[in-house]
């Protein structure tokens, strides 16, 4: 029997999913993404092109393969149609290769406002979200008060809309912010709702429940186990379950359907937003790191802040989703550091740890380092295992070696190109 696949990242987003996700879509017919929305930004690469994908998964350039946007998915049709529109500006057949699921919620226009002004109001405590309505859209979602891509065609639709938004703006004022003007909001929504009406949309639970005997199918996460709404460094984390169990509810599937985890992670650690970072390098080798490695968001271009890799939380996010099978990116990246650090512990308030704390946000966090001697070589034009330098070798095998399980690709490069599989 098939298995749905899963790929997901396992640090705090950013980890080189959609790169991952485009290199392995010739071996699925189906790409689904089963959480998030918007505020991923997933970037693939190939024939010297960069693309960036925030809701549509990362097959859609693979003309053979169905995308599916979930149920677990929450839509902004604005954000949408602008997606749809430059994908297939690129070539991409997206009227025949996606389709939505109707339970997947609307990301309303009050939602964003809500989403600013929730984040103002927080002030210096504030999450750092994108801004793109995800907390507000999950929040009516669990709350029973959302919208869906079904509901775009019932007669009712207006007034619906019009009574959620009515309470939304009540809960704009309550938090003093002022700074918007719905009217050219609510007229760009109407029109993408309208645009999004001539595009597919199932039952998809129905769908892929039908399409697993004998298509293979992939799951891509969005953003990264550290962020999820259960086990992330709650509350400075994303409004979805990014684990692989969020791949049974956002997409209606059985646990036993689930096969193949890929687990994906930096060769160092990168977080973009506010919230505890432990291996945190604040210092020139950080900025050493986001300078080398092109740290600035795919989706907001904010500046994402940098630190060794954090085998900690590492472990604690394979060990969250049974991840069975690793990839690690972006290791060009190290190439000309004198040193390499790795993170194997945790002194919370003095007493060193293997455990994520519960209060990673209240406790004193030092990370305990293991050293490496770095390398200069280039990986960029690394092609095989065998061309890989000696001292990069050891830092592998040391890292297999605690994770326990072998990290069978190895991306030296953002293009579909530079990726060394075992
Ligand atoms: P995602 O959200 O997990 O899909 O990751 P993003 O696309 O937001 O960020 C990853 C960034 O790293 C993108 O700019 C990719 O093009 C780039 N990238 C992916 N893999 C590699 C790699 O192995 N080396 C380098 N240097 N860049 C990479
Ligand atoms: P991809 O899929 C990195 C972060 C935000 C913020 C927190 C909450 O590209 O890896 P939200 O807008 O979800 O309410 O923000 O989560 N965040 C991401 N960080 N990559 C992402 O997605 C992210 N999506 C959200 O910066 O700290
Ligand atoms: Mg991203």
């Amino acid at each position: 029997m098939n298995k749905v696949d899963v790929v997901l990242g396992l640090q705090w987003g950013d980890e080189g999913k959609g790169k991952i996700a485009d290199f392995l879509t010739p071996n699925y017919q189906v790409i689904a993404r089963f959480q998030g929305g918007p505020n991923a930004g997933h970037s693939l690469k190939f024939n010297g092109q960069t693309h960036v994908l925030n809701t549509i998964p990362s097959g859609i350039f693979h003309d053979t393969c169905l995308n599916i946007i979930g149920n677990g998915v929450v839509v902004d049709p604005v954000r949408i149609k602008a997606e749809i529109e430059r994908v297939e500006a690129a070539g991409a057949n997206v009227r025949k290769n996606l389709v939505f699921s109707k339970k997947a919620h609307l990301i309303l226009p009050t939602h964003r406002l809500l989403d600013a002004a929730s984040e103002h109001a927080k002030g210096e405590a504030k999450i750092g979200s994108t801004l793109r309505g995800i907390g507000p859209t999950y929040r009516d979602k669990i709350g029973r008060n959302g919208l869906r891509i079904g509901d775009i065609f019932s007669t009712d639709f207006a007034s619906k809309y019009k009574a959620i938004k009515e309470d939304h703006i009540k809960l704009i004022g309550f938090l003093g912010y002022t700074d918007f003007d719905l009217p050219t909001l609510e007229a760009e929504f109407f029109e993408a709702i309208e645009f999004l009406k001539a595009f597919n949309n199932s039952d998809s639970e129905y769908l892929v429940n039908s399409l697993i005997p004998t298509h293979k199918i992939l799951a891509e996460g969005a953003q990264g186990s550290m962020l999820d709404i259960d086990f992330g460094s709650y509350p400075f984390v994303t409004s979805s379950n990014t684990i692989s169990g969020g791949v049974c509810n956002g997409l209606g599937i059985a646990p036993q359907h689930i096969g193949t985890v890929y687990g994906i992670f930096k060769a160092y650690c990168t977080r973009v937003g506010s919230g505890p970072f432990p291996t945190e390098l604040l210092d020139a080798t950080g900025e050493e790191l986001r300078k080398k490695g092109h740290e600035f968001g795919a989706t907001t271009g904010r500046p994402r802040r940098c630190g060794w890799l954090d085998l900690v939380a590492l472990k604690y996010a394979i060990m969250l989703s049974g991840v069975n099978y690793l990839i690690m990116m972006k290791s060009d990246v190290l190439s000309e550091f004198d040193e390499i650090k790795v993170c194997t512990a945790y002194k919370v308030d003095g007493v060193e740890t293997t455990h994520v704390p519960y209060d990673l946000c209240n406790s004193t966090v030092e990370p305990v380092y293991k050293s490496f001697k770095g390398w200069t070589e280039d990986l960029t034009i690394c092609r095989s295992k065998s061309d890989l330098p000696a001292n990069f070798n050891a830092y592998l095998a040391f890292l297999e070696t605690e994770l326990g399980m072998p990290i069978q690709i190895i991306s030296v490069g953002p293009d579909r190109e530079q990726t060394i599989t075992a």
